[in-house]
């Protein structure tokens, strides 16, 4: 593989809540290519943002302990990044769409100043020639009416409106890789669909990577070529998207293709995961999956299947895979 965009080596993520270890990412290991797009995926908790946003070194470290053999994006090593390393980053390299657009706008500024901001201060354009790269991603984002629009404050846009600027802003300069976190979960149905498929023509335009995070598998068909699951702060599965959606390897997986009521897929007469995902607290000596898997074994209760190659595009970390491995 060519330098990777996005390098992470045995990443763990702890917070601690009173004096209690909360497991957030657990020996998380992830490459990709430049112009990849990775489908991230797992239930709510099991530490999808957490992993990524380490990425941007995002998460508040008095309360976050991160460990990485390595943590590189764009072959940068971002742990020892002081301020104005982390400057370069974010931007540039590597920008991330949150959830809600609205505790990520300044409610104070308009949205045109905040688009701009990152031109002014890393392409050194002045004010005017901001405000004017500012209309322009405005309406390749698909905002109607932008030179209006720059001139507005978030809470005079709808949420899909706000979710769009928020877009603009990660796109302005270019980055190499895009994080999408669950963008459009807080918006309605039929804009939903707008924006993936905005998100998705520029992708393909721009060739940057990207990770799109969701709990959601229906919605990646469409999105990604690469699906990572992810279950109690571990990947479980890694694999084309072709081959997860025909022949998930992991129970899990396959659990959650059966609740995606969506999709027309193999596992469709499964019922839906039983339990809940463990406590982030506890750390068995087991597969974390064991209580719920139909799958489970002596083995699985005793011991942690590591994620490991199973075939030659897929990794799975399970003792007892529902797939073959193949070439
Ligand atoms: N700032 C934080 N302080 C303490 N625990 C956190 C914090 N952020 C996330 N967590 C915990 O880390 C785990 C993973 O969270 P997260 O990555 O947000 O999950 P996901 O994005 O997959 O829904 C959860 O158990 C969550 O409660
Ligand atoms: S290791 Fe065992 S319990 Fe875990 S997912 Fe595989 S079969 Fe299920
Ligand atoms: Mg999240």
């Amino acid at each position: 593989m060519t330098q990777a965009v996005l390098d992470i080596e045995n990443l763990s993520v702890t917070f601690r809540r009173g004096g209690v270890p909360v497991r957030a990412v657990r020996d998380v290991s992830l490459r990709m290519a430049p112009g990849e797009v990775v489908g991230l995926v797992g239930e709510s908790g099991s530490g999808k943002s957490v992993a990524m946003m380490s990425a941007m070194r995002l998460l508040d470290e008095k309360r976050a302990e991160i460990a990485a053999k390595r943590l590189d994006v764009d072959g940068r090593p971002v742990g020892g990044l002081g301020r104005r390393g982390l400057e370069a980053l974010r931007g540039p390299v590597v920008s991330y769409i949150f959830q809600d657009p609205a505790t990520a706008l300044n409610p104070l500024l308009t949205v045109g100043w905040q688009i701009g901001e990152g031109l002014r201060r890393h392409r050194g354009l002045s004010r005017e020639a901001a405000r004017r790269e500012a209309v322009a991603l405005l309406a390749k984002v698909g905002v109607p009416a932008p030179e209006r629009r720059v001139r507005q404050f978030p809470h005079q846009l709808s949420g899909g409106m706000r979710q769009r600027v928020m877009i603009a802003m990660a796109l302005s300069l270019a980055p190499k890789l895009l994080i999408a976190d669950e963008p459009t979960t807080a918006l309605d149905v039929t804009v939903q669909a707008e924006i993936v498929r905005l998100v998705q023509g520029i992708q393909a335009a721009e060739g940057m990577a990207m990770v799109w995070v969701t709990h959601d598998l229906a919605l990646l068909a469409r999105l990604a070529r690469r699906i990572v699951v992810m279950y109690a702060g571990r990947i479980v599965e890694d694999a084309p998207a072709d081959r997860l959606y025909a022949a998930p390897a992991h129970p899990y997986t396959a659990g959650l293709l059966a609740s995606t009521s969506r999709l027309d897929v193999a596992f469709a007469d499964q019922k839906p995961i039983p339990g809940s995902p463990p406590d982030p607290a506890l750390d068995p000596v087991s597969c974390a999956f064991a209580p719920r898997c139909f799958r489970a074994s002596e083995r699985c209760r005793a011991e942690r299947p590591e994620l490991l190659a199973h075939g030659g595009r897929r990794r799975v970390a399970c003792f007892h895979p529902l797939a073959e491995a193949e070439p």
